[in-house]
């Protein structure tokens, strides 16, 4: 079993039942430890691609492979024991214990007594419940501890692949969370690979590896949810992300490098006083950066203090080195909300050795983001605006 081949491989596969197409051309790999979301709006073929990978479906053309071995040379009984398989809701049987629920699966496949009872001791302190509740029915605890022991069911066979077809549908926003949170961390753990069907963006987005998009059978994109996010592929895409989510995102990825301003207006350290009043009032500023001669950042000049110091006469007597400053990888996420709220105009935009390469501007953040991200009226903002003072930041 090499791990540069895919798990699950689809080449060219279609589903049609009559004169209905389920799958049109489906080709897709799911790699080892991957957890692949599928998506998309409901009948788009998300169930009957994932039901074709243990056989509960036939393709009408096309191949599935397992581990690189086309999965029809195997028995379809012991392929489908291979790969674990959770539908909806993960009810458990209510007149089995605990333990008999848990062990399900390995017991169909014939594992001795003391290998299930360590495989559900092993779970079952995973999800941090103690270990005599495997001797308990499922009535006796209660509904979320019920659904945690339905994922580690999901999970006893060892089974290196798991297929979920929308496993948390039907549960409250709390207990869905909070499922999510544990499949994705059991899977990590435990080096899963998981193939998971949802019609929800934020749960495709907050579990998935790769978040495949499909739409009337055919996969329209199929990304890791940063690049999604990114690159959302076409208008259906971006339409099941949503606009929202899009914009937030694009804070959340955007750094000070792609949003600066190039070319600040500054001046150098061992400049005459003189030079720096009249750069100011040719580019009209009322701050002016201050670099050494190497375009290494050192502070500013602000045009309030030069009146009150008329004999001084280098930019380095008078310079103010306290400046709040950002480096060019820095995430506008990170910063944009303190340079909105202290009303700062501009900072400038360092690299890692200090030079100066740019500004990023109060106007173009407010562009970007601040509506959508913090809200606030039209007439906070103009008020903020009005009250702001230079570069002065610390
Ligand atoms: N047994 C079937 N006979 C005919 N059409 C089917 C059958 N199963 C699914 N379909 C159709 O195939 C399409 C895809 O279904 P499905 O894979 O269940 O979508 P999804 O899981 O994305 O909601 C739908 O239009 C559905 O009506
Ligand atoms: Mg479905």
């Amino acid at each position: 079993m090499e791990k540069t081949t895919p798990m699950v491989e689809f080449k060219d596969i279609a589903k049609i039942y009559h004169n209905n197409t389920a799958v049109e051309k489906v080709n897709l790999k799911v790699n080892h430890g991957d957890f692949v979301c599928l998506i998309g709006t409901s009948g788009s073929g998300k169930t009957t691609t994932m039901r074709m990978i243990n056989r509960m479906l036939e393709p009408t053309s096309g191949e599935v492979f397992l581990n690189g071995k086309n999965i029809k040379e195997f028995d379809p009984v012991k392929l489908r024991r291979k790969i674990g398989y959770v539908i909806q809701n993960i009810g458990l049987i209510p007149h089995m214990t605990i333990y008999e629920n848990i062990t399900l699966v390995p017991k169909l496949l014939k594992w001795p007594e003391e290998k299930k009872r360590e495989q559900a001791k092993k779970l079952i302190r995973l999800v941090e419940l103690p270990t005599d509740f495997l001797d308990r029915y499922p009535g006796e605890l209660s509904g979320g501890q019920q659904q945690r022991i339905g994922v580690i069911r999901a999970l006893a066979a060892e089974q290196d692949i798991i297929l979920m077809d929308e496993p948390f549908g039907a549960l409250d926003p709390i207990t869905r969370e909070s499922l999510q949170d544990l499949v994705k961390d059991l899977q990590e753990k435990l080096g899963k690979t998981v193939v998971f069907v949802t019609h929800d963006m934020d749960e495709a987005l907050k579990l998935a590896t790769k978040v495949v998009v499909m739409d009337h059978g055919n996969i329209i994109q199929q990304a890791s949810p940063t690049e999604l996010l990114n690159h959302p592929a076409n208008d259906f895409v971006k339409k099941l992300i949503g606009e929202e989510r899009l914009i937030q995102a694009r804070a959340d990825i955007t750094t000070a490098q792609q949003i600066m301003l190039k070319d600040p207006v500054s001046i150098t350290l061992g400049q005459p006083l003189k030079s720096a009043v009249s750069l100011m009032r040719k580019r009209r500023v009322d701050t002016l950066l201050v670099t050494d001669d190497d375009g290494y950042l050192k502070g500013y000049l602000d045009l309030a203090d030069l009146n009150k110091y008329n004999r001084v006469t280098s930019v380095s007597d008078i310079m103010i080195t306290r400046l709040f400053k950002i480096y060019t990888d820095t995430l506008i996420r990170n910063s944009a909300e303190r340079i909105l709220k202290q009303g700062l105009r501009y900072v400038p935009v360092i690299d890692h050795q200090g030079k100066l390469c740019g500004i990023v501007t109060r106007s173009s953040l407010v562009d970007m983001v601040y509506d959508i991200i913090w809200g606030g009226s039209e007439a906070e903002k103009d008020e903020s605006a009005d009250s702001t003072q230079g570069g002065e930041v610390q």
